[in-house]
């Protein structure tokens, strides 16, 4: 079997991974020069995921059994969907499909008419008065949400990204007047955020055991949001932080939502990622994305047995895959650029993968490319390590004294996954719920 994989960061370097364990042929077309692909793969052709002629000419040749799609950006641009018309088996949402991620407003839009669990206050605006008189008249704090797609770093959180309603006010009706696009107002809620992740097939869905990303920019969750700094999963024993009560409701919100979309606007097939929000009244859905997390997908995918092509293969075939998984815990570590979240400053890093695998670390590649053996950072998260074992101490231990096995300019949490912040984490719920969860 063969398999043709679009995109090339850390996600897709680690569905490459998944693909490979079914003992499948990969082939990918990635805009840049991933060692991790470039090693595991057959065949990297090297260009825009996003460009459709160009990933149909290649599909073509290459005649791959089974596509998957790693991003979102080619999905909105119809990668999947000329695909889908030439008769290639995509494990990937239509265009169609994708608009639960591509459009905020309309995947609101959608829960609010089949009045589904999980909603979240929320109207769109493409007015900037109107947008001024709404948020004037409202008595909640507020998030400003882009209605389109953009890499996890638009959302403007009020008491975090900004303070007062006229502050609000501004950045909206800027955003308004500067991008040409809709946005959302939407209530804030409070609590922990987990993702969700699975795999549909028209109204089946079977899912991956629960993640949580840090999204900021900073140690403590400080500083701006971005694509995800790093996440931690515990396998099935969930996460200590969020009643599993709720990952239960969470699924059952998921799958309602999915059997709804798929009986009522167009099927899905493919990854889904439910980004929601444990609060005191239960789960809360933030966002849905038509693919799998990054960082989420790396913790996911690497404590599931199964290959991510024998799912796809069972899925597109109308069967249902029983899911195993490691009853094992892992933290994942982003290292970005210097300035990644505000300014980028991308440099040159040398890596020692082999002195990292000898201390248990995996590492995932995202978007660097191979020079010699240098790695060229780009603007956007560089590699990311992986540590994976029984407990947290184990995990974070090898963490410690990475210094001498990477050399170069970046950035790192060094806060993901430690006691600290998962006991703030907990002591978080315990004061919203009056220690219920
Ligand atoms: N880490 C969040 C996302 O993939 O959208």
């Amino acid at each position: 079997m063969k398999a043709l994989l679009i995109g090339g960061g850390g996600r897709e370097h680690a569905i490459g991974l998944s693909i490979l364990k079914s003992g499948t042929e990969l082939v990918v077309i990635s805009p840049n020069r991933n060692p991790g692909l470039m090693r595991i793969a057959k065949e990297v052709i090297i260009g825009n995921e996003n460009d459709k002629e160009l990933v149909l000419e290649n599909a073509l040749r290459v005649e791959p059994d089974y596509v998957f799609i790693g991003p979102e950006a080619p999905l909105a641009s119809g990668v999947s969907d000329i695909l889908f018309e030439n008769n290639l088996k995509v494990f990937a949402p239509s265009s169609s499909a994708a608009r639960l991620e591509t459009s905020k407003a309309f995947c609101r839009r959608f829960m609010t008419e089949n009045r589904l669990e999980g909603n979240i206050e929320s109207t769109s605006f493409s007015d900037p008065v109107k947008a001024k008189d709404f948020i004037e008249q409202i008595d909640y704090d507020f998030v400003i949400k882009p209605d389109g797609l953009t890499g996890g770093k638009g959302v403007m959180v009020q008491g975090v990204h900004f303070l007062t309603k006229k502050e609000g006010i501004e950045i909206a009706q800027d955003y308004l007047l500067s991008e040409n696009q809709t946005l959302l107002i939407e209530k804030k809620v409070k609590g922990e955020e987990f993702s969700l992740q699975g795999f549909v097939h028209d109204t089946e869905i079977v899912f991956l055991p629960i993640v949580q990303d840090y999204k900021r920019a900073f140690e403590d969750d400080k500083g701006p949001n971005t694509g995800g700094m790093g996440a931690i999963c515990f396998s099935e024993r969930g996460l200590p932080f969020i009643d599993p009560k709720t990952v239960l409701e969470a699924k059952a919100i998921l799958k309602q939502l999915i059997t709804r979309f798929s009986e009522k606007v167009v099927d899905y097939v493919g990854p889904i990622f439910g980004g929601f929000i444990a609060t005191a009244e239960g789960p809360k859905l933030l966002e849905i994305n038509a693919r799998l997390g990054d960082p989420e997908a790396m913790n996911a995918l690497s404590l599931t047995k199964n290959s991510i092509m024998d799912i796809a293969v069972s899925m597109l075939h109308n069967k249902v895959p029983k899911l195993e998984f490691e009853n094992k815990i892992n933290v994942l570590r982003y290292l970005v650029p210097k300035g990644y979240g505000t300014k980028s400053v991308p440099s040159t890093i040398q890596l020692d993968e082999e002195a990292l695998m000898l201390k248990g670390i995996k590492t995932f590649y995202a978007s660097v490319n191979l020079k010699g053996k240098m790695l060229e950072q780009t603007s956007s998260r560089s590699l990311a390590l992986l540590s994976e074992g029984e407990d947290l101490e184990e995990v974070n231990g090898r963490f410690d004294d990475l210094s001498s096995m990477i050399k170069g300019e970046y950035s790192m949490r060094n806060d993901i996954g430690t006691e600290m912040m998962i006991e703030k984490k907990k002591n978080f719920m315990n004061s919203l719920t009056g220690g219920r969860a």
